[in-house]
């Protein structure tokens, strides 16, 4: 195939000269802009450059953009561990220092000093708000809080032992039907409606998927009480008798929807992206970001971490589970353990094991999978596979044996993950339509490996062979 090449030059491997100027370096005698990576086709000895991108912290890219136009090549990184999608100003991770920032702050300090809707006007507008803002924001919220009453007929499609993350897909899916007409996603303020929106109605819907399993009245939202508080009421209280909110519960879960807000590109937000750079309704898009949040590699751990802890069920036993997630043809994993960004310790887990302990010793409670989790740690981190892997626990590792102590089931745990991450979803669902380039719909390629183009055969000219499925599926029956 020839393809269109705009810069060419016959640069040999290995020629490279640096001059001290700042701008420019000689290579192989010619000038280029220092500001640019060069790419050499070994097969063929052509070069290409491209330019540096910097960002006001972490790592630099070069813009490959232009590489297919250029080279006639496409580049190979599957699970894009080494591929920037977009430009973002929301959060900043370094995961060799183990530092989180929103809009600049640290974790640590905003769980420590601020609260989750605040976090979510950062995580939107930039900036914490002043009062005048924090009251109309929180307004903003409360005043959205109530579902419309014939989306509530959706819930009872499902089965009653459906779990909650199917009927959350399903129910924010639907969402969009009842907002699809009067969603102008190229309208500035709709799109500020439909974040406010989301963000108000995510704990009346995950509250909803509970009191529909265990066949209790839905608890209608209470415009006087917090965001948190609100959402402890719809789980836990019933109509026939008062709730009293218990305050370190609330402020646990608080610090739960904060530390879980927002996490840059990972799996969930980048399907939430690609989902919204079609055009897609909002609220479908949050759906497709719920997906892909539920699974055990992403934000199904805090479940599975529990699963595990139970299963594992004595001290005696952590060797055995060690061994087994060390076995490369067990597929055991330790769940709440390792991180694609953090090869240090995720600074939302420290917050969350103090935030374990405090709840555990105010609510009185003695859980006897904490012991578990914290000899597990302890032998993990000492363990040279968990070392040598830079493997440590996550945020979810502490999470479920809070949200346990709080009362939530544990097919919940990913529901409220879903609660607190959907403000990171919609602010860079937002964010995309304030940038140009990331409005593009994504598109990735491939490296295909299949058949060559070939004529079609009749049904006699085919050869009986069994297909892969059939043999997979008669060897399960038999
Ligand atoms: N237990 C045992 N071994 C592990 C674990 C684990 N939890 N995590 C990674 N490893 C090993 C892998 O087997 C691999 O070993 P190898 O180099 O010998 O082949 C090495 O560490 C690197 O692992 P990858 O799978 O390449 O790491 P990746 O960055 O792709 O995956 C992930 C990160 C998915 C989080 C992984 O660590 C994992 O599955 N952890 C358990 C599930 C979990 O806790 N997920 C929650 C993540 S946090 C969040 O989403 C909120």
């Amino acid at each position: 195939m020839v393809c269109p090449r705009e810069q060419q030059s016959d640069t040999a491997y290995g020629e490279r000269m640096k001059t001290n100027t700042d701008k420019v370096s000689t290579i192989a005698g010619k000038a280029v802009d220092k500001n640019t990576v060069t790419i050499i086709n070994n097969r063929t000895g052509e070069s290409f450059d491209f330019p540096i991108m910097d960002g006001t912290e972490g790592p630099s890219l070069f813009n490959i953009s232009t590489l297919y136009a250029k080279t006639g090549m496409f580049t190979y990184d599957p699970g894009f561990t080494s591929t920037g999608s977009c430009q973002s100003g929301i959060t900043f991770i370094d995961g060799e220092k183990g530092i989180l920032l929103h809009r600049g702050y640290p974790i640590e300090q905003l769980v420590n000093s601020s609260n989750y809707l605040d976090v979510c006007y950062l995580l939107l507008h930039g900036e914490l708000p002043s009062k005048k803002e924090q009251l109309e924001f929180d307004t903003a919220i409360t005043t959205h809080t109530m579902l419309h009453e014939q989306l509530t007929s959706f819930y009872r499609g499902f089965k009653r032992s459906a779990h909650p993350m199917a009927i959350m897909v399903g129910v924010v899916g639907a969402l969009s039907a009842f907002y699809h007409s009067d969603t102008d996603i190229h309208d500035p303020i709709q799109r500020m409606v439909a974040a406010h929106r989301i963000i108000a109605k995510m704990p009346t819907i995950g509250a909803y998927a509970y009191k529909y399993s265990i066949g209790q009245p839905f608890m209608y939202p209470q415009n006087s009480l917090s965001y948190s508080e609100n959402l402890l009421r719809m789980m836990f209280a019933v109509p026939t008798e008062e709730y009293k909110i218990n305050a370190v519960s609330a402020r646990a879960i608080d610090r739960i929807l904060i530390l879980h807000a927002d996490h840059e590109q990972n799996a969930s937000t980048s399907t939430v992206r690609l989902a919204g750079s079609s055009g897609a309704n909002p609220f479908a898009c949050v759906a497709s970001g719920i997906a892909s949040l539920w699974g055990p590699a992403h934000g199904g751990a805090n479940e599975a971490v529990l699963k595990m802890l139970n299963e594992i069920g004595d001290k005696k036993q952590i060797p055995k589970f060690i061994a087994r997630a060390k076995d490369k043809s067990d597929s055991f994993r330790l769940m709440g353990f390792g991180h694609r960004v953090y090869k240090n310790f995720d600074p939302r887990a420290k917050v969350m094991k103090d935030t374990c302990h405090e709840v555990l010793n105010e609510l009185g409670i003695s859980d006897p999978v904490l012991p578990i989790a914290l000899e597990l740690e302890r032998i993990a981190l000492e363990d040279e596979y968990f070392i040598e892997r830079k493997l440590y626990p996550n945020v979810d590792f502490y999470s479920g044996i809070i949200l346990r102590a709080l009362g939530f089931p544990s097919p919940m745990f990913t529901v409220l993950f879903s609660i607190a991450r959907t403000v990171g979803w919609i602010a860079h669902w937002k964010e995309m339509f304030g940038n140009e380039e990331s409005q593009r719909i994504g598109r990735p390629r491939q490296l295909y490996v299949g058949t060559k183009q070939r004529n079609f055969k009749q049904i006699e000219q085919r050869k009986q062979k069994t297909p892969d499925w059939l043999r997979l599926w008669g060897n399960r029956r038999s």
